[in-house]
């Protein structure tokens, strides 16, 4: 099991490019099961979730050809085998996303249930039932969601859907299911991430017909079939908060490239109110950190508010900033699991319900500490480069699954970190 040993203390310094979005990459991947013709994606992040999406994709009978290392195609003429199974998706909850494709194109669908994961129980009774309310037929049993079109329809009908909750990946689920639905079919309370825009431009550039995406109502009108189209990944919005958050909390300057504040309004604010200077320009963005950055408290929403995935990142900043922080997560019900580790390296933390008390400590030590999920990885790789002496960080699979290359990236920043295998 890989770990990653850093060596604090120092300000992250120099240019680095930021990758194309997971989150946007993972349900394009599952849209190209939509046409019968090559889908071409371009700016695709190399990550452990992507590459088991393709690999997924791949035992159903998709053919998929790597044109260049951020570049695929995928054809899903051959489709046969409409499954998804239990030892694929319990490594990747995403995976919940070929039920909607599969559902429109092919008429049947077993999904594994994704089950809960570190930060949640993450149900998916939202995609369920949206989908019910297009005429599936849908049976859970054995751990098998087992999807099906109504036998007298034939396809998907189209329907009116107010989610109960906001859901990013349900209203993409079920945005590709509608696509080629008979009929329209309206989301209400629809996810507004840009991810969901990402997706949606580049079913509309397959032949859908959408309007809305980027709001709370996205209408779908069903076409007969979409065909090939080339797409290319928007960046990562993410990936880019978590470089700002680390030379915000390392006191350096960086620009990042091949990316942009549009997407981060929410997080640049808070940046800004902690004391960082920060320049947009068309494709790059520029953060000079304060000698000490001020504590800022956040809160999570759905977009456009501040991020549930950049909230792990804003408690380590608010390690070493002074004053004190409140960081309210409202999304997910345990997403506070880097704090422990956190204040294995110093961190003064108190946990009360979705409420997270930091204050600010003048510095934190290095230790070994242990990731748990994706964006905790994230924090704890923040907190070790700003303690002083040696942080090694375990079970660092959880940070290949959403960012590309980090120790080279941050390496190219002047970190001190290496891997040990
Ligand atoms: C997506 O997860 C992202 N993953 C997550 O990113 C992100 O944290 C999350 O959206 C929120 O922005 C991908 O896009 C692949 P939700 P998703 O459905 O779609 C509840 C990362 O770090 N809910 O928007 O699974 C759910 O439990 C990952 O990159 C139901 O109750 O999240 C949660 O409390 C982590 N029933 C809330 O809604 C449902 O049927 C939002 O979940 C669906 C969701």
């Amino acid at each position: 099991m890989d770990k990653l040993l850093i060596r604090g203390g120092t300000a992250l310094r120099g240019e680095v490019a930021i990758s194309g979005a997971k989150n946007a990459a993972l349900p394009i991947l599952c849209a190209s099961l939509l046409a019968a013709e090559p889908l071409y994606l371009s700016n695709l992040p190399q990550l452990r979730d992507v590459s088991t999406m393709l690999r997924l994709l791949e035992q159903m009978g998709v053919e998929v050809v790597r044109h260049a290392p951020d570049m695929v195609s995928l054809n899903s003429r051959g489709l046969h085998n409409p499954l998804a199974p239990y030892d694929m998706v319990k490594t990747m909850r995403a995976s919940i996303l070929v039920l909607g494709p599969l559902l429109a194109r092919h008429g049947d669908a077993r999904v594994s249930l994704p089950g809960g994961c570190a930060i949640g129980a993450r149900p998916v009774e939202q995609h369920i039932k949206g989908l019910q309310a297009m005429g599936a037929e849908v049976n859970v049993e054995h751990g098998y969601i087992h999807a099906c079109c109504a036998a007298d329809k034939g396809r998907l009908q189209g329907a009116c859907i107010v989610t109960d909750m906001v859901t990013v990946t349900g209203t993409e689920n079920l945005m590709m299911a509608a696509v080629l639905a008979e009929g329209e079919t309206i989301i209400e309370n629809a996810a507004r991430e840009p991810e969901v825009v990402d997706l949606a431009d580049c079913l509309i550039s397959m032949g859908a017909q959408i309007s809305g995406a980027g709001t709370d109502k996205i209408r779908i009108r069903g076409v007969e079939r979409l065909h090939g189209a080339r797409h290319s990944i928007m960046a990562d919005r993410i990936e880019t908060g978590t470089y700002l958050c680390a030379a915000a909390a390392t006191g350096g300057e960086v620009r990042l490239t091949r990316t942009s504040a549009a997407y981060l309004d929410a997080v640049v604010d808070k940046l800004l109110d902690a004391g960082c200077d920060i320049v947009t320009e068309r494709d790059a963005i520029r953060l000079k950190a304060p000698a000490r950055l001020k504590a800022v408290s956040v809160r999570t929403s759905p977009y456009p508010a501040f991020p549930t995935d950049m909230q792990a990142q804003f408690m380590a900043i608010n390690c070493v900033a002074e004053g004190s922080a409140v960081i309210r997560e409202t999304i997910f019900e345990n997403r506070f699991m880097h704090a422990v580790e956190l204040i294995r390296l110093g961190a003064d933390i108190r946990i009360d319900a979705n409420n997270a008390m930091v204050t600010g400590v003048e510095r934190l030590d290095g230790a070994t500490v242990m990731a748990t999920d994706l964006r905790a990885s994230a924090s704890l790789v923040i907190a070790g480069l700003v303690a002083q002496g040696e942080t090694v960080i375990d079970r660092i699979y959880h940070l290949d699954r959403g960012y590309e290359k980090i120790e080279e990236k941050l390496r190219q920043l002047g970190a001190r970190v290496e891997r040990i295998r």
